[in-house]
């Protein structure tokens, strides 16, 4: 059957043999069930590649040595999902201690070989960084996708879960980076979701599980906390009440036995209108703990979302900060979660804008297991018109040192248990898939989708890597290609920071559909997202003598951002209200840093768009044309916020571009 959609970075285009060949003739497999689901598929896998990279089928070798090619072999001392190559004369080692270490290492094997990379090595071993590597879906049953820029759920379609074989090339995609864990459908669970768990839909909740389990990955489902409710149980859905334990108890037993690769729930709780224990005035602790010692009896986990904050909040009150909102309604109960439940923590306090704050609640929360929630799907950065290379942004947030420990306090630490040594840790993102022949609307956002498994798996790599392997396996190792597409991806962060919202002031997009800007958008509204300009200054004060947020950091960080002489510029306006006359670090004042870096991000994207048309006819043509369209696109938006930016801010200031530059 002809597919209607790419293979990515598993294209296995022909590639040139390096000294790879010989390797690639006979493989021999040692202490592995090959007919085991994970072992078959990885098999599988090394004969496609091989066969499309290297124009050679492989010989498999079942339990006995050989000469020359690559041994696979299992070495039970090593440690879970790990594996160790290594290059002795005419063969390749490959050992691990498990299925999933064989199936990571066999990936690694395969993208040496996309990357055309000779097989000089001596010794590599790879274990994962974080124990839980997730992705999370926001797919709704009736198709369409929270937050999706790239067509239609390929999960499910007019309360149906679709069977198809794109379910099996979307587990590939994501075992081949070392994803061990997927979310299937929304956060926000309504209507059809609730019944996810029920007979409905058993059948083939379990057969979508089993197929993921073949790679390697654990299935999650997002769960309604309200599903007693619903789903004709009591009328209540108290955590503490007997009526509703029960329930969950047999659900529990049911759900578990009816979908064997089930790993858990994924919990949103009185967050944005969604049901939760505070309905009922009880804890989050509450909840999560009844949910998590019932799914216990079968290895299973509840990851909790900390994103509860007041979504009706009045302009007018200066007190109530929704920067506060995750730390002062978690940090209480540090201690009291048990230990299968995980807090699922957003990057940064407020809601994955372009630059923010990282949470304070990561390494805050001392005695409970914390994972990192990232998106990677661009609602506020671009939604995949806009280039937008987010690997940058991980980064410097993994890296955000938090004081919470003498040593090993970065977010990286604490988030992959080296920190406290807990073990239900690790990261999970928003994707940015779809149903889209490309998967991710604009080509160049599947950096994204394959970087941020890249990154979960090994955190050391840095997103220039990243960006080079992508660029090798989807487009060419030619030299030319590899550069520029390179440089694209690395200034793109910065690019779309400059045309948009300033210094971590964030918002300023469209209400609702977050493309695009309106600057006053939401400063009347509800939702906490306030940039607070007025005639003198913009900015929202969390010091202090403001909103107290930044109390919320160990020290020195609480001090540093308190203090506007040496809080971070880039975080400015996230922290402090600013005069508009106020010099920065530059010489320059605030206003003209505005006005200078909107129209320097209109001119970086011309610039990108031309070093594009200089790869036409060095990458893929449907490629090419499907980027070069979303370039335009990009031109037109960032053209818009420079012009709405700049004018909203000369109309409140007064103060004119000291270069007279166009502003209306
Ligand atoms: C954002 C997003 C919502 C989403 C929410 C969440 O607010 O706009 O669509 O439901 O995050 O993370 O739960």
């Amino acid at each position: 059957m002809q597919k209607s959609w790419t293979e990515l970075w598993l294209s296995y285009e022909p590639k040139k043999e390096n000294g790879n060949l010989p390797f690639w003739q006979t493989i021999s497999l040692t202490g592995f069930d090959e007919a085991s689901g994970i072992v078959e598929n990885a098999l599988a896998e090394l004969v496609e590649g091989a066969r499309g990279m290297l124009d050679v089928i492989p010989e498999i070798i079942l339990e006995e040595e050989i000469e020359q090619g690559i041994a696979i072999m299992r070495d039970a001392a090593m440690e879970p999902e790990s594996y160790l190559l290594c290059r002795n004369g005419a063969k390749i080692f490959l050992k691990a201690g498990d299925e999933k270490g064989l199936l990571y290492g066999v990936f690694h094997l395969l993208r040496r070989v996309a990357m055309e990379e000779v097989p000089d090595f001596e010794e590599i071993y790879c274990k994962p960084d974080n124990p839980l590597r997730m992705y999370n879906h926001w797919d709704n049953m009736d198709g369409s996708i929270e937050r999706g820029y790239s067509g239609n759920s390929f999960f499910f379609e007019n309360n149906e879960i679709i069977q198809d074989e794109r379910i099996t090339d979307y587990a590939r995609l994501m075992a081949s980076i070392g994803i061990n864990g997927v979310v299937v459908n929304n956060v926000n669970v309504k209507d059809a979701a609730t019944y996810l768990i029920t007979d409905r839909y058993f059948d083939k909740v379990a057969k979508m599980a089993e197929i993921f389990g073949s790679y390697g990955i654990r299935f999650f489902l997002s769960l309604n906390f309200a599903a007693p409710l619903e789903l004709g149980g009591p009328d209540s859905a108290d955590p503490l009440d007997e009526r509703v334990i029960a329930w969950w108890k047999a659900k529990m037993e049911e759900v578990f036995r009816r979908i064997p690769n089930l790993g858990g729930f994924l919990v949103k709780a009185d967050s944005e209108g969604r049901p939760g224990p505070f309905t009922y005035g009880r804890t989050q602790a509450d909840g999560a703990n009844m949910l998590a010692d019932l799914v216990k009896p079968y290895g299973g986990i509840i990851i909790w979302r900390c994103f509860v904050y007041n979504c009706t909040q009045d302009w007018r009150d200066y007190k109530t900060d929704r920067a506060r909102a995750g730390y002062d309604n978690f940090i209480e109960m540090d201690g009291d979660y048990h230990e299968n439940v995980i807090l699922q923590i957003k990057n940064g306090p407020m809601d994955f804008q372009i630059r923010e704050a990282v949470s304070p609640l990561l390494g805050g929360l001392k005695k409970t297991n914390q994972m990192l929630e990232v998106q990677v799907a661009q609602e506020y950065t671009g939604q995949q018109i806009d280039l937008c290379y987010l690997i940058p942004l991980f980064k410097e947030v993994l890296d955000f040192k938090t004081y919470c420990a003498p040593e090993k306090d970065t977010v990286a630490d604490v988030i992959s248990g080296r920190c406290y040594g807990n073990k239900n840790t690790g990261i999970a993102a928003v994707i940015n898939t779809g149903r889209d022949a490309n998967w991710t609307g604009n080509d160049l956002a599947a950096a994204n989708l394959y970087g941020f498994g890249r990154l979960a798996f090994d955190m050391s790599l840095s997103a220039e890597e990243i960006a080079e392997e992508w660029v090798k396996q989807t487009f060419s190792t030619e030299e030319e290609v590899v550069k520029k597409v390179t440089e694209l991806l690395m200034g793109s962060r910065a690019t779309y920071e400059k045309y948009t919202c300033p210094l971590g002031i964030g918002w300023m997009v469209t209400p609702h559909y977050h493309y695009g800007p309106s600057i006053d958008g939401y400063e009347y509204s509800r939702w906490g997202t306030y940039h607070r300009a007025d005639h003198w200054g913009i900015g929202v004060d969390r010091t202090d003598a403001g909103t107290g947020y930044v109390r919320q950091y160990y020290e020195p960080n609480a001090s540093m951002y308190n203090d506007i002489a040496t809080c971070p510029e880039e975080l400015l306006l996230f922290f402090h209200h600013v005069p508009y006359t106020y010099r920065l670090k530059t010489g320059k004042t605030l206003i003209q840093h505005i006005y200078d870096t909107h129209f320097e991000g209109v001119s970086e994207v011309e610039a990108m768009i031309q070093v594009w048309e200089s790869l036409s006819g060095k990458v893929e043509k449907r490629a090419y044309d499907t980027v070069r369209e979303r370039f335009d696109r990009q031109l037109v938006n960032a053209k818009e916020w420079r012009d709405q930016v700049n004018s909203y801010f000369y109309r409140k200031s007064g103060i004119p571009d000291e270069k007279g530059r166009k502003i209306y």
